[in-house]
């Protein structure tokens, strides 16, 4: 500014007490209110305050949303509730979120996948043809392995299922209707897990790992904001954290000013214009809000790597219609129905109806007794999020009664999920697309912390997609809290306890 010149010996005199006052200022511990922000308190912001506060840290937590939980949201529904969210613990072996589970006693159940097949002219599928699709979904889509060369997931499953239909049972190829309504099946059903259009968005490589045992753990009427109780400590009469940790909800960050000198504080600024300054802050937002974000988030901008890698992961969509009845029409025992459609039934859904037909399959949710949950996912998500309650629930009664029957009751509730159109997440879980494998290391280069000139890490980022192995997960978005909580703390520990 003006001090640079220096002409006038009284400016020049104000400038320098000016900067000093400034200098002075930063330097102060008093005026340095935090040890630690985070940024987000999804399941990785959450799991890094907790184990700051339980380690004595003065943290605080800033949400831009009215309640803790990020993409977990646990909500009342039908004669239960459901999750407008993450659904299950996929996968029990070392998993940070069904340790802390049973550690405190919730008996969390497993899922059982039993599918029940039922064609647009209303027919079901008998139970032996029912049982071979139920093996070939399975088997089709497994990952490939790894001397495989990259190529789109969907043209790799597609030619591999050829391959093992045609040496098992190659009467299934004269099959027109079925191998069509097969593949198209699986397309959708790969898409609502990974958040796609088109299962040729996803590639086949990827270091993404599964958990051992149980994929489909659930929560059930406990719901998924159960694992926030435990967090922070609230769960079962818990008394909290330490009085030294503050959460603050309603407090959007617009601005992270983050220093390069080893003497000055982070200042975080908020949208109300509030502003709180810490030695290092954690960064927890999902990839979808860095995509749009980044550039007017951080001040000095962030480096080229990160950005590459910003833009290089990519952000899937998946969506929920959650219904709830009066009355159920298929028995208790059946969890997923797949929509299998005829082509020439295809050929005949009017335009504005088509969207349905992308409807990859329904659930049952066990949070509630009366509830299914239809998925989309991709482009079919991104236009349902547009449309009314009114608009969806005439179209997906439509389309229930055209698979179930006259039989099916007018839901007596709906409600639809909005993770995109939503500022806060524009999206559901990241992704590893076709062109991972010129990219393999774009994770780990954004879960890496930012240093000052001394080394110390002063900008650290957390979340489900800075995970290397286990993105798109809550397990994983608690992995990733724990270990940024541990860079600062020079624990190792995988527990949400530090070492004392
Ligand atoms: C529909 C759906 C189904 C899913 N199903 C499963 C499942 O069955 N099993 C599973 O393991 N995972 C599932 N996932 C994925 C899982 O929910 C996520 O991977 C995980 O919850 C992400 O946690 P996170 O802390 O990384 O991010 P988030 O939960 O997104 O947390 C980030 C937080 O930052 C806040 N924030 C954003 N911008 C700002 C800002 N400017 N200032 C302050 N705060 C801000 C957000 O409000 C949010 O609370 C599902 C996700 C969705 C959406
Ligand atoms: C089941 O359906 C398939 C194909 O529609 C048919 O070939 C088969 O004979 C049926 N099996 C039984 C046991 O009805
Ligand atoms: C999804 O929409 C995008 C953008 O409009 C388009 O390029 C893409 O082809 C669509 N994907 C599918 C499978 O329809």
């Amino acid at each position: 500014m003006l001090c640079k010149t220096g002409i006038l010996a009284l400016l020049a005199l104000f400038c320098l007490a000016e900067s000093a006052g400034i200098r002075q200022r930063r330097d102060s511990s008093a005026d340095q209110q935090y040890d630690t922000i985070v940024v987000g308190l999804g399941a990785a912001g959450t799991a890094a305050f907790s184990k700051l506060a339980r380690a004595g840290r003065r943290v605080l937590g800033l949400e831009a949303a009215d309640r803790v939980g990020g993409r977990v949201k646990t909500i009342p529904f039908g004669d239960g509730i459901v999750e407008f969210g993450a659904e299950w613990i996929h996968g029990r072996n070392n998993s940070p979120s069904y340790e802390l589970a049973v550690a405190n006693q919730v008996p969390v159940k497993n899922q059982e996948v039993t599918l029940q097949v039922f064609w647009s002219d209303g027919a079901e599928m008998n139970a032996s043809m029912t049982h071979v699709v139920t093996e070939l979904m399975y088997m089709c889509t497994k990952d490939a392995p790894d001397d495989v060369p990259p190529q789109p997931a969907g043209d790799y499953f597609k030619a591999h299922c050829l391959e093992m239909i045609k040496s098992k049972k190659p009467e299934l190829l004269q099959d027109k209707a079925f191998m069509e309504a097969l593949f198209r099946s699986m397309d959708l059903n790969i898409g609502s897990l990974e958040g796609v259009s088109s299962w040729n968005e996803v590639g086949t490589t990827s270091d993404y790992e599964d958990l051992d045992e149980y994929l489909y753990t659930s929560w059930h009427k406990y719901g998924y904001k159960t694992l926030f109780e435990i967090l922070l400590n609230e769960y079962n009469n818990g008394q909290g954290l330490p009085k030294t940790a503050e959460i603050k909800l309603n407090k959007e960050v617009v601005k992270i000013v983050w220093p390069s000198e080893a003497d000055s504080n982070v200042v975080v600024k908020c949208k109300d214009g509030s502003e709180y300054t810490a030695k290092n802050v954690i960064v927890t937002v999902s990839l979808g809000v860095m995509k749009e974000r980044h550039t007017t988030l951080f001040e000095p901008a962030l480096p080229e790597e990160k950005v590459a890698a910003i833009n290089n992961i990519e952000m899937g969509i998946i969506g929920k219609v959650i219904l709830a009845f009066d009355k159920m029409w298929l028995p208790a025992d059946t969890t997923v129905v797949p929509f299998f459609w005829k082509t020439e039934d295809l050929a005949k859904v009017p335009a504005d109806e088509e969207w349905v037909t992308h409807i990859g399959s329904a659930s049952r949710s066990m949070g509630a007794d009366n509830v299914w949950v239809l998925w989309t996912s991709g482009n079919t998500t991104k236009h349902v999020e547009t449309l009314s309650d009114e608009n969806v629930k005439k179209h997906v009664v439509s389309l229930l009664r055209r698979f179930f029957g006259s039989a099916v009751p007018e839901p007596s509730q709906l409600i639809k999920t909005n993770w995109f159109t939503n500022p806060l997440t524009r999206g559901t879980y990241s992704f590893d697309g076709v062109s991972f494998a010129a990219h393999p290391t774009s994770r780990h280069v954004l879960g890496a912390p930012l240093t000052d000139t001394s080394g110390a890490p002063r900008l650290l980022f957390a979340g489900e997609a800075t995970n290397v192995n286990h993105f798109s997960t809550v397990h994983g978005a608690v992995e990733t809290g724990i270990r940024e909580a541990n860079r600062l703390l020079g624990d190792d520990s995988n527990s949400i306890e530090p070492k004392h």
